[in-house]
This record gives structure tokens, sequence and C-alpha cells, in this order.
């Protein structure tokens, strides 16, 4: 049986990205491209050392998200994906993206707390005792599509190196997961 594609969309640091690559990359899934935003994405060079074709749509060269997004979707079409996986985009997706792509995102809080930008730190700041990261389905609204996965942990003493570290070893522990739970799910 053949294995199903995906494409992986990132822009910045691309740990997620590696991660996912190593662990289901030619095993569970092909990932057929990697697209960023950010033609200076330190996960480009991640992508590429693991053999996997990394595109670059800067976003900076489109006049509006929509015309952007239209390009992005037409990308991604053209690859024939089964699912989308964002880690990491740090793109605002209008209904042009959300309408046409069948994509999942990775959020470091415990959904639908402490939803866009900072998640990561409002979270460590808050009063509450345990802390966590979501992956949900992609829809307009930001980070408010249907929870897929999450992962808690006790954070009471840690401090914010910690915390961090705690927040991307979850992450890489679930979300290759929830992209498999995913693809079998559809
Ligand atoms: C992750 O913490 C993810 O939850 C958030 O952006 C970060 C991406 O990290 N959406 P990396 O680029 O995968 O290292």
């Amino acid at each position: 049986m053949s294995l199903k594609k995906i494409v992986i969309l990132f822009s910045g640091e691309g740990s997620n990205l590696e991660n996912i690559i190593k662990k289901l990359h030619q095993k569970s899934v092909i990932v057929v491209a990697a697209i960023t935003n950010n033609p200076q994405a330190k996960g480009i060079e991640k992508a590429k050392n693991l053999g996997v074709d990394v595109v670059v749509i800067d976003h900076k060269e489109f006049d509006s998200r929509e015309s952007f997004d239209a390009k992005l979707v037409k990308t991604i079409q053209d690859f024939e994906v089964e699912l989308t996986v964002l880690a990491g985009f740090m793109r605002i997706l209008t209904p042009i993206f959300t309408d046409h792509i069948k994509a999942i995102n990775i959020h470091p809080s415990l959904l639908p707390l402490f939803k866009g930008a900072n998640a990561l730190e409002r979270s460590f700041a808050s009063e509450m005792k345990v802390a966590g990261i979501s992956v949900h389905e992609v829809i307009t609204e930001l980070d408010a599509g249907k929870i897929i996965m999450q992962k808690c942990f006790d954070k009471s003493n840690m401090d914010f190196d910690t915390f961090k570290k705690r927040i991307h070893e979850c992450e890489h522990e679930l979300f290759p997961n929830a992209v498999l739970e995913m693809l079998a799910a559809h």
C-alpha cells in the first residue's frame, strides 16, 4: 500500500518539522515538501538535510493576505496531499486557505486557553498549575478548530527555560501521533 502524502508548513526554527520528518518520512507518510513563508527560516536547512524539498513563498512579495493564501493553496493542491501540517507557521490564514485545505496546527497551550501570539509566555505566567499543548484542526478563527490531541504537565516550580523545553518535548512526542491519527480517520 502506498504511503499517504503530507506537506509541512513552517516559519522559523523548524524543530517540529525536523521531528516529523525524522519519525514519519518514508516510514508512515511521504513528506512531499516543506513550505515556508520566511526565506531566513532555520528549518529550511533542516528539511533539506533530511532530503525533503523546500518551497519558499515569501509573504512580503504579495500585496494581500488573500493573494499569498491563493498561491499557498495552489502550491499545496499541486502536490495532491492528504493533509497539510502547520508546524510553527506564523501566518494568519484567510478563508481562501481554510475553505480549501484540510490542515492541522500545533499550539503551545491547552486550548481553548491562551489562543494566539505568545501563548507559551502567557501560559507560563498564568496562575495555573498545569500547562500543555494542543493539536487542532485549522479553521478561519485562530486556534479555534476541533481539538485532536492534547498533552499536559505540572508546571509548578518550573523556571521558564525548563518550561519551554518541556513544551517542545511534549510537542515532539504528540504531533507525529496526531498526524497519523488524522490520516487514519480521513
Ligand atoms: C511551537 O512551539 C508551536 O507550538 C508553535 O510554534 C513553535 C514552533 O517551533 N506554533 P518549531 O519551529 O517547530 O521549533
